[in-house]
């Protein structure tokens, strides 16, 4: 018998990608709505009044007078092995690797320890609110074994995978293109696809792995064409200056890419703040996707993304919204819109309320190429909903109160809120907070 349930309250969600429609009219603000779940996805959603009357007899109802639904947040780029670095002060990315993170990584080696911290992760992923994420795993399958086993209890919907890395690392955290290829591919055949976890073909970067270990992620895609690809971007000046050295004969970072086959859709690279014209230009036409983390950027000093001009150039680059943890300072999405807000304003740029919304659900979903599936509240959509409510913040709520309108609104709320507004949280209809 299929199971029904249906949510009340006000609620925000999209008509349009608020970086091609004015935000004004891509933001949808209903002041009283009705979600219907059944069996994990959005049967139903709309105005309280035109909804009412249609809801099967009986269907038990929540209502959420003082609470705002939207779309769950959608983390397009993070390490869960790095939770226990996170604030590790002092460095720039390539001194930061080696002081911390790779020390850090080398943890999990111990399959108790990876799956301690799996679940310390997805329970602050879900408190959050952010029901989908892309995730990097270590060096060892086992890591991504036990993220991929609590996430299945857990309901979220996790992509994640193996880092590949074959020089460049300490002893310890180095695989080979062979071994790679072996285990991302028993990976593949344990996970993707099972139930919401999918998984992604994860070279860290390309000065960690070979022309050959590259070729074994080009082929594995090949192989695997549902899987997805991530890895890092131009984000520092010193790495872009390496990846120069590396690869003489490519013509930017880019081109290193696209000479190894590794841009296209579902290829998701984190950062791309130092990139040339053409290079966007690259990006944008390969339909290849860029995670946006900006509070992993302003905490190593790595650079100011410039959205701006990936979103105006050639149709525009698909971008997403990342907390990148443990570079990143929080796994808390409205705090990573609000510093998304303030890469821009430091830019001389400005972002949207919606906008910034749009980046942590629509626009993430759009970068994974689930914007059919999650990122919006929509009929057939998966019930990955966030419910806020200002109220436990008695400050905050007085302010929100005063907003002049759902922008103003999301615009307090992203700059001050914390996961004390994240009142309740939908993943697939289940209720994980
Ligand atoms: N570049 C290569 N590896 C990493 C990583 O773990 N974090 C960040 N922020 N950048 C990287
Ligand atoms: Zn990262």
């Amino acid at each position: 018998m299929t199971q029904f349930r249906a949510l009340r309250g006000p609620a925000l969600s999209f008509r349009g990608d608020p970086f091609i429609d004015p935000p004004s009219e891509a933001l949808v603000h209903d002041s009283d709505a009705i979600l219907l779940m059944e069996e994990g996805r959005i049967a139903a959603f709309g105005p309280a009044e035109a909804l009412l009357r249609r809801l099967p007899p009986g269907v038990p109802l929540e209502t959420f007078p003082s609470g705002m639904m939207m779309p769950g947040f959608i983390d397009s780029h993070v390490h869960f092995a790095q939770l226990g670095i996170t604030g590790a002060c002092g460095h720039g990315l390539l001194e930061w690797l080696e002081h911390f993170t790779f020390p850090e990584e080398r943890k999990f080696a111990d399959e108790a320890y990876a799956q301690r911290v799996a679940r310390l992760f997805l329970d602050e992923l879900a408190r959050q609110g952010t029901t989908t994420a892309a995730v990097y795993g270590t060096v060892h399958a086992a890591s991504v074994d036990a993220l991929f086993s609590e996430a299945q209890t857990a309901g979220l919907r996790i992509i994640a995978g193996k880092t590949m890395m074959d020089r460049n690392a300490p002893e310890g955290l180095l695989d080979t293109a062979q071994s790679s290829y072996d285990e991302c591919r028993a990976l593949i055949e344990r996970w993707h696809g099972k139930g919401r976890l999918g998984y992604a073909v994860t070279p860290r970067f390309v000065a960690t792995s070979t022309p050959e270990q590259m070729e074994v992620a080009r082929v594995l895609r090949e192989e695997f064409p549902g899987c997805w690809l991530q890895s890092h971007l131009s984000e520092t000046t010193a790495e872009v200056n390496w990846v120069r050295q590396l690869f003489p004969r490519c013509i930017d970072y880019v081109d290193v890419l696209e000479t190894h086959g590794l841009l296209g859709p579902r290829a998701i690279y984190g950062h791309g703040i130092h990139l040339t014209h053409r290079e966007r230009m690259r990006l944008a036409s390969t339909d290849s996707a860029i995670a946006h983390c900006p509070t992993s950027n302003l905490f190593l000093g790595s650079g100011l993304f410039d959205l701006a001009s990936a979103k105006s150039i050639a149709g525009g680059i698909r971008v997403g919204l990342a907390t990148d943890v443990g570079a990143g300072t929080s796994l808390s999405m409205l705090r990573t819109m609000g510093a998304a807000y303030e890469v821009a304003r430091l830019r001389g740029a400005n972002l949207a309320p919606a906008q910034a919304l749009w980046l942590a659900t629509g626009g993430g979903a759009q970068s994974l190429g689930l914007d059919m599936t999650i990122g919006n509240l929509r009929r057939g959509m998966d019930a990955d909903i966030v419910v806020v409510d200002t109220s436990p913040v008695a400050w905050l709520d007085w302010r929100c109160r005063q907003a002049r309108d759902a922008h103003d609104w999301l615009g307090a709320l992203m700059t001050a809120a914390d996961d004390r507004v994240v009142h309740a949280v939908y993943a697939a209809g289940k209720r994980v907070k």
